[in-house]
């Protein structure tokens, strides 16, 4: 029996998300838990009054809209200690120019956006506020997601500890060098959409086995999500909980032969390999 007292809780100073869309949203789903404390409040600011009237009812939350409130994002960034980037990556050297004055000293802006750069970054803001560059993913939105985090060259270990902090709220966090971040984001970042892909493919192959589409979706849908519960309870290797449903000259074995024989690492190589030539592409303006 536990009376409650040795659940871990998380202080957080007061935190200003600029942009308050999907990625926001997640985010302050964590904050929201009743073991994480935000000293200071949370501040969200949107560009419309009707998507900062979202958070109207959130405890703890102050939303402003830049089209009510001109000076929005500057209102939301003074005094907060985490300034957090959630804007589309093209509005965020905008916004760095609004708020760059009124950033306290010591500040961290937390960028989410994609392919805006730690160099970026450190050069629209003053010397004294640090930048940290992360990765998150969607399943953040149900606490579940993987974020990579990579300091800036001011972020002090204490405000790299702040930002993972943050996004342990809603998954796991890998710290990686900046270098390495447009390849963390073919993998987590993306992969969400590759999994949603063969979940996709393998439905259609159910419905070709003669299930209802209703049938299919179960069929498919439990066994990913079993699998992957089975795989986080028991900390196993894949491949040794593979080869628990794989009996030797069974069925599943001749199944298992015929996507061997498709080089699905080969194929995850070349996925992978496409995404990253295009974050290139993208961080060159094309
Ligand atoms: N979604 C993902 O899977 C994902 C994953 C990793 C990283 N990211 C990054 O997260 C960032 C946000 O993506 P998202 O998917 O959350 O986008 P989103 O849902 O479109 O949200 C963008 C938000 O920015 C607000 N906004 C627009 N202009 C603004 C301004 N000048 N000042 C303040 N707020 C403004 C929008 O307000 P309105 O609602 O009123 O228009 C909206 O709330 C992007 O940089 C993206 O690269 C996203």
């Amino acid at each position: 029996m536990t009376d409650g007292s040795s659940v871990a809780t998380t202080d957080l100073p007061a935190i200003a998300f600029l942009g308050g869309g999907s990625m926001a949203g997640a985010i302050l789903n964590g904050l929201l838990s009743p073991v994480v404390h935000v000293d200071g409040g949370i501040r969200i600011t949107t560009r419309s009054a009707e998507s900062a009237a979202r958070y109207a009812d959130a405890r703890g939350v102050t939303a402003l809209a830049t089209e009510s409130a001109a000076d929005a994002n500057r209102t939301a960034a003074a005094g907060a200690k985490l300034v957090v980037l959630a804007v589309k990556p093209f509005l965020v050297p905008g916004v760095l120019a609004e708020i760059a004055d009124v950033l306290e000293p010591g500040a961290v802006v937390v960028s989410v956006a994609a392919g805006v750069t730690i160099a970026t970054m450190e050069a629209a803001v003053p010397e004294s506020v640090a930048v940290v560059r992360t990765m998150p993913n969607t399943p953040a939105q149900v606490g579940r997601g993987v974020t990579g985090v990579s300091a800036g060259s001011r972020a002090s270990a204490d405000d790299v500890a702040l930002v993972r902090a943050l996004f342990e709220t809603v998954g796991a966090v890998v710290e990686v060098p900046e270098s390495q971040l447009d390849a963390l984001s073919t993998i987590s970042g993306s992969g969400p959409a590759y999994v949603f892909l063969l979940i996709e493919e393998f439905t259609k192959t159910a419905v070709a086995k003669g299930f209802t589409g209703a049938q299919a979706k179960l069929l498919v849908e439990q066994t990913f999500l079993g699998a992957s519960e089975l795989l986080a309870a028991t900390g196993e290797d894949p491949a040794e909980l593979r080869r628990r449903v794989t009996s030797p000259k069974g069925t599943t074995e001749k199944a298992v032969e015929v996507l061997a024989d498709a080089s699905l690492s080969s194929l995850f190589d070349r996925a992978t390999d496409a995404a990253l030539a295009r974050a290139k592409e993208l961080a060159a303006g094309a």
